[in-house]
């Protein structure tokens, strides 16, 4: 079936839900994981909105519980089921619907776990079923009876479906789904399925849309965004070339021409697809954000294989190195595991000298976790738990000490600052973020939410930094 028509065929079940439900109807959503979940979330609250349904903290006075989940590391196993055993007394109490989604659900141990343990949930639904949630839950309402929809084909790419975003001012649209990688540490590629890339028209007609309803920066998402188009090019797929988009690098361009965007920002790219063409994008284009993430994983050569990484400690330097001198201005941050299998002591140095050498603006730091189905999880030399957490505070520490020295650098510059508003810890403070995603605090006047605009900076405070007005709105 077309995808145009599967996604009608989703809005009548939408109309049947809103008209079932007489009254108004309340749901909590709890999303784990990846900024792709979270435009997923968005798209799930844009659907149960347009359902009659509106979002609640509460979850005491709530009809309807949704997870999305992620599977990338195991606490977030944990911390569903506990949710879940929390909500048991909910469902006995007044019937609360409870619908688990994502990643997690394209998993067959822990959907047989849910099955026996937590028989009360009434709809399971993967990473490839999530448009047809409406129709899921019309039958919940309808039937009475638990659906289970996950299928492990790829899903399509549906467009049109409602979004109810997080943020007036930032969006993120999603370039791509599912990740041809397989680095053996990561489920991802299996439950997310391969790389398949939106249409160029649609993206771009996404980022318009979003530019004349007054957002301001856009980020693009994708497992491996920097591969936009790529399978389809190797592979023949055809693909509507639009505006010249043919490839990550041009689709840069066409969205640095939108009037009204200010900022574009994207993850997560891996560093074997940084081709020339992308590096000399991100320099040419004024909107596009010189914070550049490129996940290193490990810092060593040996680890890197065993990894799957298609890069050594040497390539990863030069590009960096390469970047740097092409990208004015360029900030870096990263994703480090330690204690992937067979890491020894020697190797683990290897990453604290990367580290240390690019002097990365943030580091995302994990503990390797070991995921069913991946080669990792198979290999036998297993890092013990308490040298990974050992190694994981050695990282910590010396990114903490790197974090003052950086911050050190912004003191005393100009910096252009896209106010985001209020101050959490201060209401009469304002907040808002650098191009390097800085968090800056000043002093200012509420209109200038919304807007950039450029502010000196006279100190750090380690998550940080102070500003003052000294240039003009822009
Ligand atoms: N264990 C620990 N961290 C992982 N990541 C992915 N898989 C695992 C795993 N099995 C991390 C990687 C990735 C980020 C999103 O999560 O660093 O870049
Ligand atoms: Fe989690 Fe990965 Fe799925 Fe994102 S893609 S939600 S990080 S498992």
């Amino acid at each position: 079936m077309k995808t145009e028509n599967e996604v009608k065929i989703q809005q009548e079940y939408m109309e049947k839900v809103k008209h079932m439900n007489d009254k108004s109807l309340k749901y909590t959503i709890v999303t784990m994981g990846c900024q792709l979940n979270e435009n997923d979330s968005e798209k799930l609250c844009g659907m149960l909105e347009k359902m009659g349904y509106s979002k609640t903290q509460n979850q005491q006075e709530a009809d309807l519980a949704l997870f999305n989940t992620c599977c990338v590391r195991e606490n977030a196993e944990d911390k569903l089921f506990g949710k879940l055993g929390e909500l048991k007394r909910l469902k006995e109490q007044k019937g609360i619907i409870i619908a688990i989604g994502g990643c997690m659900m394209q998993e067959k141990h822990i959907t047989n776990k849910i099955k026996e343990s937590y028989p009360f949930v009434d709809i399971l639904f993967g990473t490839h079923t999530l448009h047809k949630f409406p129709e899921d839950l019309y039958k919940v309402l309808q039937e009475k009876r638990k659906r289970e929809d996950i299928i492990d084909i790829d899903g399509k790419i549906y467009e049109g479906l409602p979004i109810k975003r997080n943020s007036n001012k930032k969006a993120s649209v999603t370039i791509m789904n599912g990740c041809n990688n397989f680095c053996s540490y990561c489920i991802v590629p299996y439950v997310r399925g391969r790389e398949r890339s939106r249409q160029p028209r649609d993206i771009i007609n996404e980022v318009k849309e979003l530019a004349m309803q007054g957002y301001q920066e856009i980020t693009l998402l994708g497992q491996n965004v920097n591969s936009y188009l790529k399978v389809e090019r190797q592979k023949g797929i055809p693909f509507e070339e639009y505006e010249g988009i043919h490839s990550f690098a041009t689709l840069l361009q066409a969205i640095n021409k939108i009037d009204g965007i200010q900022r574009i920002r994207f993850v997560s790219p891996h560093p074997k697809d940084f081709t020339e063409d992308v590096i000399e994008a991100i320099a040419k284009c004024n909107k596009v954000c010189k914070l550049v993430h490129l996940p290193l994983q490990s810092g060593n050569t040996k680890v890197l294989k065993e990894m799957n990484r298609k890069y050594t400690k040497e390539h990863y330097l030069a590009l960096v190195e390469k970047m740097k001198a092409t990208i004015p201005n360029l900030t870096l941050s990263t994703d480090i595991i330690v204690g992937f299998p067979g890491e020894t002591e020697e190797e683990f140095q290897d990453t604290l000298d990367v580290v240390k050498k690019v002097k990365f603006e943030q580091v995302y730091m994990f503990i390797y976790s070991r995921r069913v189905g991946t080669p990792g999880d198979k290999m036998e030399n297993q890092v013990p738990e308490e040298i990974k957490h050992k190694r994981f505070n050695q990282l910590k520490t010396l990114v903490e000490s790197q974090i003052e020295e950086n911050n050190q650098k912004y003191v005393g510059t100009i910096q252009k600052v896209l106010v985001e508003g209020e101050s959490k810890n201060n209401p009469n403070l304002l907040s808002g973020r650098t191009d390097s995603n800085k968090v800056v605090i000043f002093e200012g006047s509420k209109d200038l939410i919304g807007k950039i605009i450029e502010l000196k900076i006279i100190s750090q405070h380690m998550w940080y930094l102070k500003g003052e007005k000294d240039g003009k709105t822009k």
